[in-house]
């Protein structure tokens, strides 16, 4: 029996991921929204799409929660995007309604699930849903460092004229413009980038990363970045369905690590079928650290905001 991965929210990012985990075969999907109609013929057409693709993975688009019952993982992308000229935050109070009435609804129906956090702002809405479903923290991740890593790793193969997946890259904090790219934790076929990039370009790189969700939404016009925000969510619905330990960049739950308190933010964590199996804690340097705390206060002045 396959594992069942609920994707809240059908929309650009719901779509995407659904289409990913279909694809791959390797989890059966419950693609849940609001709206009457569009979940349901979404299904129906990557349900066509299984015999082209070679997939025995099952989808059921729905507006019933009943359907979500017994999810191993439920992956939550329902809310708003943002607009050109909105910052992620500014979605914050429409969201948070949102994310609220989707963890209530589905946690009491699985209440053995892994929830994953994608709607934005992505960390304060990991904590609305770690507050909203009771749920150990290690089970409730946030989707953000792996897309930014995803983008600090293109714009520096860009620059280096090599391959994107000879590029390992690390981003941390939260997933708003106070990101932490990290330069000395960034590598080429394990070659540091400070070794192969001038500190201007790579102060460029990193500012273009910081803006690189801004950049996409400017273009786009309407609506924000959706192929590879569902492939990064997708590399954790894989770790966590296939228990593959990965060692990836999510929002987690920080009590004590990195000297904070009680408040979700990006960190590499070791992802597997429990959730958070372990979270590493490196040695940041001064300026890191500096960035870092800047990052997470940020993060803390919009929990601080909902009085959860
Ligand atoms: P979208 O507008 O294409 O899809 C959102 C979907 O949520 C819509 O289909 C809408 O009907 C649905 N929805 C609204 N209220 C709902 C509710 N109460 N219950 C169930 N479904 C509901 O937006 P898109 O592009 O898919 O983005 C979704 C969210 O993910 C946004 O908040 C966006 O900012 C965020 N995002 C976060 C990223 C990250 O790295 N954490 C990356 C990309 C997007
Ligand atoms: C992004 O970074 C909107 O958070 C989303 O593209």
């Amino acid at each position: 029996m396959k594992k069942r991965v609920s994707v809240i929210g059908a929309g650009n990012v719901g779509a995407s991921l659904a289409q990913m985990i279909v694809h791959s075969g390797i989890a059966n999907v419950v693609l849940f929204d609001i709206a009457d109609g569009m979940p349901q013929g979404k299904a129906l057409d990557l349900s066509e799409a299984c015999p082209l693709w070679g997939s025995s993975s099952s989808i059921i688009g729905t507006n019933d929660y009943s359907h979500t019952e017994g999810s191993d993982v439920i992956v939550v992308t329902a809310g708003f995007p943002r607009k050109p000229g909105m910052s992620r935050d500014d979605l914050l109070h429409a969201n948070a309604k949102v994310v609220s009435a989707v963890v209530a609804n589905t946690a009491k129906l699985s209440p053995q699930a892994i929830i994953i956090i994608v709607t934005n702002p992505m960390d304060v809405m990991a904590q609305v849903s770690f507050k909203i479903s009771g749920f150990n923290p290690e089970r409730v991740i946030g989707m953000g460092g792996i897309l930014d890593s995803a983008r600090f790793r293109t714009f520096i193969a860009w620059e280096m004229g090599v391959s994107p997946e000879d590029v390992e890259a690390l981003v941390l904090g939260g997933h708003g413009d106070l990101m932490v790219p990290m330069p000395r934790f960034t590598t080429v076929k394990g070659i540091p980038i400070t070794e192969l990039i001038s500190k201007e370009r790579i102060d460029a790189l990193v500012e273009r990363t910081r803006h690189g969700g801004a950049e996409i939404v400017a273009l786009l016009k309407t609506g924000s970045a959706y192929y590879a925000p569902a492939a990064a969510t997708y590399q954790m619905v894989k770790a966590i369905i296939l228990n593959e330990h990965r060692l990836l960049p999510c929002a987690a739950y920080l009590n004590g690590k990195y000297r904070v308190n009680g408040v979700y933010t990006g960190v590499p964590v070791m992802l597997g079928s429990k959730g958070v199996e372990n979270i590493i804690e490196l040695k940041l340097n001064q300026q890191e650290r500096i960035y870092f705390e800047k990052s997470v206060t940020a993060v803390k002045s919009l929990v601080d905001k909902l009085n959860l």
